[in-house]
């Protein structure tokens, strides 16, 4: 029977595969957290506070992980997130990640800051596909760019609203690693000495489309990006305001999801606005190191708005387990950001299909294990107190 696991066990694995072969520039900025990393080891630790409470004697024999979704089945109870720069991971890696997605039957969710147009995900892998929109300083550019994801077909609009101003994330500036990417002093070195990716990531872009840029952007303000550090090129606005969403809301015709929330209020004050979702996200702890784990705050939104709107949560989810305790917190799907990235890091589509695999097959066997027979119905009572 042919191995399909990479070498990977679980997503500590792929994260060590994805650390040698990529340049440690690319492999910290998918890393990485922001400030002193706090927010990054609390998402992980906060998990490990909260213990299950099993069922025994259960037949569990017919179990799914099959769920419905902003009004659409899916086979598992997992959305792969939006990140930006994915495919410095792999040559055109949001289509890699995309295909995965798809053969798994569950969403993907393309970045604003992508490296290939969200036209050619659209076109060259399909499947359930999400936008994740950065509104910009000229709003018009942003209506433009939602209109071009209506157009291309893509099912559901996710709005970010928990990065205001590009984060400060110093490890980049040391790393010297830019978008568009270039070559400088700090980095020639560490790609020299991945020529894996230099050939096969790298060197293809350069003999195609020319250096990695973000191709969803708008010409003129391409034209304005000259190499900014990573996570710092992308534009963003620090005026916007819920009278935004309400506009982006009377634009969008389907399913729009707000990304970053925090606080119970918000989700309300989202809910107000006519949003179909909520992500409680603290951006993997890549925004405010002294953000709350968003498994903790998960089950304030839901009693605050979750019979409203649809709610989904991010931000440290490496475990099946993981998955499990927030479905039975409230939450109706769990959003990965880093594990598919470094499974695609690894080996393109097979490596992201290898990431949501590991989820598949761990929450499987918890399932069993704690006398679940379906993930919707996975609650409370699944929980110790
Ligand atoms: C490399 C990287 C790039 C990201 N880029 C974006 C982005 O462009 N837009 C966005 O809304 N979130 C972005 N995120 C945040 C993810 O969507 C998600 O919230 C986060 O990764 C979840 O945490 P996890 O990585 O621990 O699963 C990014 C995350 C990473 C790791």
């Amino acid at each position: 029977m042919k191995d399909n696991t990479l070498g990977a066990y679980d997503i500590a694995d792929l994260r060590e595969l994805a650390r040698r072969r990529l340049p440690k520039g690319v492999f910290e900025f998918f890393d990485r957290g922001n400030g002193d990393e706090v927010a990054v080891a609390n998402n992980r630790a906060a998990f490990e506070r909260i213990k299950l409470n099993p069922h025994m004697l259960v037949d569990t024999s017919a179990r799914s992980q099959a769920i419905t979704l902003l009004g659409k089945a899916q086979k598992m109870p997992i959305v792969v997130a939006p990140t930006g720069s994915a495919g410095l991971a792999w040559y055109e890696g949001e289509i890699a990640l995309a295909r995965a997605a798809k053969a798994a039957g569950i969403p993907f969710t393309l970045a604003t800051g992508s490296m290939t147009s969200l036209e050619r995900v659209a076109a060259e892998a399909g499947g359930s596909l999400w936008f994740q929109v950065y509104m910009w300083p000229d709003r018009s550019l942003s209506h433009g760019l939602i209109e071009r994801a209506r157009a291309a077909g893509y099912e559901a609009l996710v709005v970010t609203v928990d990065t205001p101003v590009p984060p400060g994330r110093e490890y980049n500036l040391r790393n010297g690693m830019t978008v568009p990417f270039r070559f400088t002093r700090r980095n020639v070195t560490d790609v020299a000495m991945h020529p894996r990716w230099l050939a096969g990531v790298l060197a293809r872009y350069l003999l195609t489309t020319g250096m990695p840029r973000y191709q969803n952007y708008p010409t003129q303000m391409k034209a304005r990006i000259t190499a900014l550090p990573m996570g710092r090129s992308m534009m963003v606005t620090d005026s916007l305001t819920w009278d935004d969403l309400r506009e982006i809301r009377r634009r969008w015709p389907h399913a729009l999801m707000v990304k970053g929330i925090l606080r119970a209020e918000d989700a309300r004050l989202a809910a107000d606005c006519g949003v179909d979702g909520v992500i409680v996200s603290n951006h993997g702890g890549r925004a405010v190191d002294s953000a709350r784990a968003t498994i903790e705050i998960l089950p304030e939104v839901v009693a605050a708005a979750g019979s409203r709107v649809t709610v989904l949560v991010d931000s440290g989810f490496r475990r099946g387990e993981d998955v499990i305790k927030a479905l039975a917190l409230g939450a109706k799907a769990v959003l990965i950001g880093r594990a598919p990235l470094h499974g695609t890091a690894v080996a393109g589509e097979a490596g992201a299909a290898r990431a949501i695999e590991i989820y598949r097959d761990e929450i499987d066997r918890l399932m069993a294990l704690i006398g679940c027979p379906g993930v919707s119905a996975l609650d409370a009572s699944y929980l110790a107190r």
